[in-house]
């Protein structure tokens, strides 16, 4: 595809990741959730993180979102090494995770939803300012929201998500994380939410996208990043890779094409277990 070779070339080795995981490794007791990651994210561009239950994927975005820390590895952040000891650094240092549950405030509309907990933070902002920037975020998204006034509770499934998106933008975020921003949704508010995604690369943010719905990753994403049992197992251009291909990482069924013929027994007894 033309268009594709010509995003390869601006995307070329010279240019430094926004995000760069090298060799992170989590446990939890005796539990291996991660086991030398690596990871890059790219400004204007959105990478799938996928991968089986279990694969690591939340462990990775509470790690870079400062929920977690990890054992070992680097993280770097605009080339330079960074640790994320808290949620606050994280956002401080320019990553905004949406998580799965959004954690709005469904009696609350959408103005105060999108400033929680940021009053305290020495930003004083006047309620009209706020109302201001709240529609200046939603019309960046071009996000279908009747009203910035309206309760959050009854607004729709994809519609709270974009204002759990629009919430993560007001810190002006180089990286957005998104935790299954699909996974609720119907056909219609998928559609508007894979726009939204699209808007976030237009901005020239990094996406980082949680998705176990492989026709999600193949709309938006640029790469997409496989997680194996808490390794690395796969990272390719969308754009070049089929579903089965992706489907065959996730589940380890083609660690490579020699040894999958080799030990098909053990590929079925394994999924079996
Ligand atoms: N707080 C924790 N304490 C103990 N074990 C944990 C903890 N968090 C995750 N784990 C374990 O780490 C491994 C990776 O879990 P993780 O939640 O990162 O997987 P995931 O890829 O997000 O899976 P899913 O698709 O089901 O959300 C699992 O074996 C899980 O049981
Ligand atoms: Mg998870």
């Amino acid at each position: 595809m033309a268009t594709a070779s010509a995003t390869d070339e601006q995307r070329a080795p010279a240019r430094e990741p926004v995000l760069s995981i090298r060799d992170v490794s989590k446990g939890f007791g005796a539990v291996r959730a991660l086991t030398d990651v690596a990871l890059d994210v790219y400004a204007g561009e959105v990478v799938a993180l996928v991968g089986d239950n279990g694969a690591g994927k939340s462990t990775l975005v509470k790690i870079l979102a400062g929920v977690h820390s990890a054992d070992q590895g680097t993280i770097t952040f605009n080339g330079a090494p960074v640790s994320i000891p808290s949620p606050t650094e994280s956002r401080e240092l320019g990553i905004a995770t949406v998580f799965q549950d959004l954690a709005l405030c469904d009696n609350l509309d959408v103005v105060a939803n999108l400033f929680l907990g940021r009053e305290r933070g020495g930003l004083a902002i006047d309620e009209e300012g706020m109302e201001q920037q709240a529609w200046e975020a939603c019309r960046q998204l071009s996000a279908k929201i009747p009203s910035v006034r309206i309760a959050v509770a009854s607004l729709s499934g994809g519609q709270r998500q974009t204002v759990a998106i629009a919430r993560s933008l007001i810190g002006e975020p180089q990286i957005v994380i998104l935790d299954e921003p699909t996974a609720a949704l119907g056909v219609a508010q998928t559609a508007e939410v894979l726009n939204l995604i699209e808007r976030l690369r237009e901005r020239g943010l990094g996406v980082l996208l949680i998705s176990h719905n492989m026709a999600d990753v193949q709309a938006v994403a640029d790469r997409v990043v496989v997680l194996r049992l808490g390794r690395n197992n796969g990272v390719f251009r969308t754009a070049d890779v089929s579903y089965e291909d992706i489907v065959a990482a996730i589940t380890g069924a083609t660690d490579n094409p020699v040894s999958s013929r080799a030990h098909t027994g053990a590929a079925d007894k394994e999924q079996a277990e």
